[in-house]
């Protein structure tokens, strides 16, 4: 099964699929572990700067290894790629899915744009998935002081069933990441603004096409329920993973002031990882 057939799958069991995003091997082992210990289907995304920094090609090779020791259902998605350069790089390197970002553009550039990306990756890889993103979510997967400026949480600035529809069908996208409440970020002691149900169960309809929801971190799980059950079938986690990341390490700082062999160390990260991931799927798997 690839990963097309696992959403499909998603949508038969009315759950969504957790993709969560690494900078290196620590995150990928507490999120890879998790899901293991679940044995749920998982999504592993690298943005153009986490991708930077781990390699296309590394990031590709690892991934490929997993699924093949372990004979497990571990994917690979070049998340928030702002350029054809990096789409290609990620799409030799193996990649099961692609996102690209021109979120940011006007409508009709965004259209071309997004076209001329998936006829790319289309023509090299017939299987590889590619998403694109309508509406702007603000920048960073960070701890925030106040709502990104041009984040489009408004009402009228939500992404429209109309343009979806029109998006999809020109385009010939797989995946669509919309704007519907959902910011990147996440605050460090109030939860998110709530999400806009009833545009995600417009936006199903009309764009027809299965819905990614970014700027996981924050969602209430309430929040988190329904925008599965209207019809959401991938969930983006990464500034909980970057916290958790955090935090383990100031544990074993803490805990052990004179360590310095980093497989003694870095476990902390992990397993914090691991935890948080585990909590997440759980949640998203009904489980
Ligand atoms: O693509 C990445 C996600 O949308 C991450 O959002 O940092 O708010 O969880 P988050
Ligand atoms: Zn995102």
């Amino acid at each position: 099964m690839n990963l097309k057939d696992y959403i499909l799958e998603a949508e038969q069991k009315e759950v969504a699929i957790g993709h969560f995003n690494i900078s290196d091997m620590a995150g990928l082992k507490g999120i890879f572990e998790a899901a293991r210990f679940l044995n749920l289907p998982i999504v592993i995304g690298l943005s153009e700067g986490e991708a930077e920094f781990f390699g296309y090609k590394q990031a590709g090779a690892i991934v490929r290894s997993l699924r093949e020791q372990y004979d497990y259902p571990i994917f690979l998605n070049a998340d928030h790629t702002k350029s054809l350069e990096k789409i290609k790089e990620a799409v030799k390197a193996g990649f099961d899915a692609v996102l690209f970002d021109a979120g940011k553009l006007p409508f009709e550039e965004n259209i071309q744009k997004t076209k001329e990306v998936v006829e790319y990756a289309k023509s090299a890889n017939p299987n590889i998935l590619v998403e694109a993103e309508l509406g702007y979510l603000g920048a960073s997967s960070v701890i925030l002081k106040e709502i990104p400026k041009d984040a489009a949480i408004n009402k009228e600035d939500l992404t429209k069933p109309e343009e979806a529809k029109r998006f999809v069908e020109e385009t010939e996208i797989d995946l669509l990441a919309p704007a519907v409440g959902n910011i990147h970020g996440m605050f460090k002691n109030a939860p998110n603004p709530n999400l806009d149900i009833e545009r995600i169960k417009q936006l199903r309809e009309a764009a027809d096409i299965p819905l990614v929801l970014h700027g996981g971190s924050g969602i209430t799980d309430d929040n988190f329920i329904k925008a599965i059950e209207a019809g959401i079938l991938i969930i983006h986690i990464n500034t909980e993973i970057r916290l958790a990341w955090r935090e383990g390490l100031n544990k074993a700082f803490s805990e052990k002031p004179e360590e310095i062999v980093p497989y003694k160390l870095l476990p902390y990260a992990v397993d914090a990882i691991k935890n948080m991931t585990e909590k997440r799927l759980r949640l998203f798997n009904k489980l």
